[in-house]
């Protein structure tokens, strides 16, 4: 099947193409490269344009007639959203809006969106359903948010059939080496980590450690992005039988904490990783972990390469390699 992959230059999108292509998909990137990476993009061709221009992205449509699309362009660091509000919401969820138009116009009805646990905000309840009220604090978490209700909205009136992935924390990289995370401004922390053991860009922030936690650090649910592509093969394949849309989590279940991060990240490194315990960061909740009940119901998911071992190690590879240590 061809599938246009929208973002398929960035970290995600580009381990979607290698598992589209692996399992004998066709995956055609549509990517700005903004964030993204023209090495990154080996699966077949890059079209080079913005999403939020409706001509840019009507042409790919005309030029490839892919029978579904995955979306994965957006602006995701969360304290650039809370300076440039407006960039958010243009690129998120305008970005959405164009090219829903572009996919009516040329008839094509199946799509898998990148959402994000932070639609939830601060849960009440651990393991987080997708019944948790959905309440974001940021203005990353209300623009996914908002184009989660957009896709319910779309699929009333015109049959989109949709899913709608809460990811928790991707993590880790091909492990082959090929690719792997590369983001421009890093926030996340295994990649954090594993620059501050190699030496590079610092010490490491733990934001918090006197959370009521076994440690006192956060926990988060992290899911390997392999896994997290067969997740995204295993939704479009549901697309194709259902004629409907969901929104469903997709996490591991299970939480480490920062801690136990850097515990890792030295044991699968060798190096020590320089680190100064700072005050706790304004909204990050103690703990965050997926209820991974309905991932596995509907689209029979099991993660297999995300106990914490596994991908830092895969991570460490991958940048071992970058960095040429
Ligand atoms: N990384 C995570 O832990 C995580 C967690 C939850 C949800 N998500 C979501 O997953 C998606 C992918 O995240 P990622 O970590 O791969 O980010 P990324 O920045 O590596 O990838 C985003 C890609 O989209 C492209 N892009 C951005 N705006 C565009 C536009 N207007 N037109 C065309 N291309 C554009 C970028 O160039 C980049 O290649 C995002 O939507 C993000 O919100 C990520």
């Amino acid at each position: 099947m061809r599938v246009l992959v929208v973002g398929g230059a960035g970290y995600i999108g580009s381990h979607i193409c290698k598992a589209l292509a692996e399992r004998g998909d066709e995956p055609i990137v549509f990517d700005n490269l903004s964030t993204g990476h023209e090495h990154a993009v080996m699966w077949g061709p890059l079209f080079r344009g913005d999403v939020c221009q409706k001509t840019e992205i009507l042409q790919a449509f005309i030029d490839y007639q892919p029978e579904a699309v995955m979306h994965f362009a957006a602006n995701i660091e969360v304290g650039e959203g809370e300076r440039e509000p407006l960039a958010f919401w243009e690129n998120n969820v305008g970005g959405v809006v164009s090219l829903l138009s572009a996919m009516e116009h040329v008839g094509c009805d199946k799509l898998v969106f990148s959402s994000t646990c932070a639609t939830y905000g601060v849960p009440e309840t651990l393991p987080l359903t997708e019944n948790e009220p959905q309440a974001p604090i940021n203005v990353y978490g209300r623009t996914k948010l908002a184009v989660e209700r957009m896709l319910a909205d779309v699929s009333r009136a015109k049959g989109l059939r949709y899913a709608a992935l809460r990811y928790f924390n991707a993590s880790g990289a091909s492990p082959d080496g090929e690719i792997g995370e590369e983001h421009p401004v890093e926030t996340h922390l295994i990649p954090l980590a594993l620059r501050a053991a190699a030496g590079l860009g610092g010490g490491l922030k733990v934001f918090g450690s006197d959370y009521d936690t076994p440690d006192g650090t956060c926990i988060r649910d992290y899911i390997h992005v392999v896994d997290l592509a067969s997740a995204h093969l295993a939704a479009l394949d549901f697309l194709l039988e259902n004629n409907s849309g969901f929104a469903c989590n997709v996490g591991t279940g299970h939480g480490y904490s920062v801690r136990e991060v850097i515990d890792t990240v030295e044991k699968v490194t060798g190096y020590k990783v320089p680190h100064a315990l700072c005050d706790r960061r304004a909204g990050d909740p103690p703990r965050l972990f997926a209820d991974v009940t309905l991932s596995h119901e509907l689209l029979a998911f099991k993660p297999k390469r995300s106990d914490l071992e596994t991908i830092v190690r895969d991570a460490w590879n991958f940048h071992k390699q970058k960095w040429s240590i």
